[in-house]
Formats: structure tokens, C-alpha cells, sequence
């Protein structure tokens, strides 16, 4: 198992976000997390990052089979975890290549990765400012391709990006999750859809259903997304499965 997460209760400025939540993730599966406003979903996602703020109150988070819990987000990033924000924050004064420089010396390959987002004139720009909602999008997905983690977390890698950049950031996200011709792929992924429109690119293994911080259904990504398309999360969580 490549993430396994044990009955995990977080805190957060003394509020409970997430509610004893299961996950389990092996390698190369990519698993669709839903679930309304509110529900909790961003705070797993940096609880699992290990970002501070998110007090692990009970539970454990093991990642490559080790306890990474207390681990701070570095050492996270090191054993090959990375995430893209759902709100990326802007940071003046390091250009976006100077932070991928950081962890890849490839030129070729980061020229290639930009080239692929359209986003070549912006290694040079600061760090997501002056950068469109798309833009920014964009660039945290570059960010993670040339990173290249075993697990990838992405939060919302679609909202308030227009229709044809949905489609450049879907075929990125498929690149970076995709299996290969033995159906073995070697990154797994976590990601938070509203819309449902990553669903038509990347080939999701599992959907899960988080509400007011606890797990209410597990199952087919597709089916899932139907359903609440069509009749809402509460009538999803009534699956029980
Ligand atoms: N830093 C914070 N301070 C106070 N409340 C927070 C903070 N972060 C998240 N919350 C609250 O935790 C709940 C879950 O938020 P979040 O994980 O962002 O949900 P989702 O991503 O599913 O919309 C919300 O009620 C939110 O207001
Ligand atoms: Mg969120």
C-alpha cells in the first residue's frame, strides 16, 4: 500500500475536519475524492501533506509502509509526495524557475513540460503573480511534472479554468497518472473534482465520498459522480458502502 490512512481525526483552529477517515491508496491508482463545500476535503489533503495547522488528533498516516504522521512536509516531499493547491499562494521575488530548479536540473525536461502547458514565458515570472486563475493552474502542475512524485495530490486542478485549458491541464494530468502498456502505473494520485470534467481524462480506480469530515461511500468514480449529478451527496452517501 502506498498511502494507507487509519481512522484520522484532525483539528483545525479547535474545529474536528475530518472525522475518523479511512483511505487507502496503492501504487499507480488514481482515486477521485467528492464531496460538498466545507466537507473537509482540503484539510485532508494538507493533513496528508503535513502542512501545520492540521493537528493530528487521532489515527496515523503511513506512507511506503512508514508511520509519516509527525513527519514535517519536507521530509513528505522528499519520499515522493506533492501537491498542487486548490488556492497556490503568489511569492515574490523567486521566479517559478528558481523553485523548479530546486528539485529538477533537467533543463531539457523542464522546457519540454512548460512547452506542453503553454507556459514557457512564465519560468521567468514571479511565483503565480499577475497570473490568471488558469495560469496558476497551470503552473502547479508544472510544478509536480517536473517533480515527478509517486503521489500526486491535486485540489481542484479544474476550477476557474476555462474550457480549452481544462483540456491542456487534462491531458497533463493524464501524462502524469497515466498507466502504461502493461496497465502498471508507477505514480498514484488523489484528486478533488467538483465538476467531474478530470473524470474524462484520467482513468479514475475509485471514488470516494467525504461529508462533514467523515467517509459516507466508496465505489466506482463514474457511478458516484453520476448519482450526485443527478440526485445530490446525500443520496450518494446512502450507499453505504
Ligand atoms: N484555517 C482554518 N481556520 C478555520 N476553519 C477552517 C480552516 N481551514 C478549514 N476550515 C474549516 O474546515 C472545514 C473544512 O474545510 P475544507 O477542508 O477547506 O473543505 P472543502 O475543501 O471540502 O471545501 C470548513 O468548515 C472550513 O471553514
Ligand atoms: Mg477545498
Amino acid at each position: 500500500m502506498l498511502l494507507d490512512i487509519r481512522a484520522l481525526t484532525v483539528e483545525v483552529e479547535g474545529k474536528e475536519v475530518l472525522k475518523g477517515v479511512n483511505l487507502q491508496i496503492d501504487q499507480g491508482e488514481t482515486h477521485v475524492l467528492f464531496g460538498k463545500n466545507g466537507s473537509g476535503k482540503t484539510s485532508l489533503l494538507m493533513t496528508i501533506m503535513g502542512f501545520s495547522g492540521y493537528k493530528v488528533k487521532e489515527g496515523s498516516i503511513f506512507f511506503k509502509g512508514e508511520d509519516i504522521t509527525n513527519f514535517p512536509i519536507n521530509e513528505r516531499a522528499k519520499r515522493g509526495m506533492g501537491m498542487s493547491f486548490q488556492r497556490p499562494p503568489t511569492i515574490k521575488g523567486v521566479k517559478t524557475m528558481d523553485l523548479i530548479a530546486i528539485f529538477n536540473s533537467d533543463e531539457k525536461s523542464v522546457a519540454e513540460a512548460a512547452e506542453s502547458l503553454e507556459l514557457t514565458a512564465f519560468l521567468d515570472r514571479e511565483i503565480n503573480r499577475g497570473f490568471s486563475g488558469g495560469e496558476i493552474k497551470k503552473s502547479e502542475l508544472l510544478q509536480l511534472m517536473t517533480q515527478n512524485p509517486d503521489l500526486i495530490l491535486l485540489d481542484e486542478p479544474e476550477s476557474g479554468v476555462d474550457l480549452e485549458n481544462i483540456a491542456v491541464i487534462g491531458r497533463a494530468i493524464k501524462k502524469l497518472l497515466q498507466k502504461n502498456l502493461r496497465r502498471l502505473r508507477v505514480n498514484a494520485g488523489l484528486v478533488i473534482t467538483h465538476t467531474g470534467l478530470i473524470l474524462n481524462y484520467v482513468e479514475a480506480d475509485r471514488g470516494h465520498l467525504l461529508l462533514d469530515g467523515r467517509m459516507r461511500c466508496e465505489g466506482n468514480p463514474r457511478e458516484m459522480f453520476a448519482t450526485i449529478q443527478k440526485s445530490g451527496y446525500e443520496v450518494c452517501a446512502r450507499c453505504q458502502k
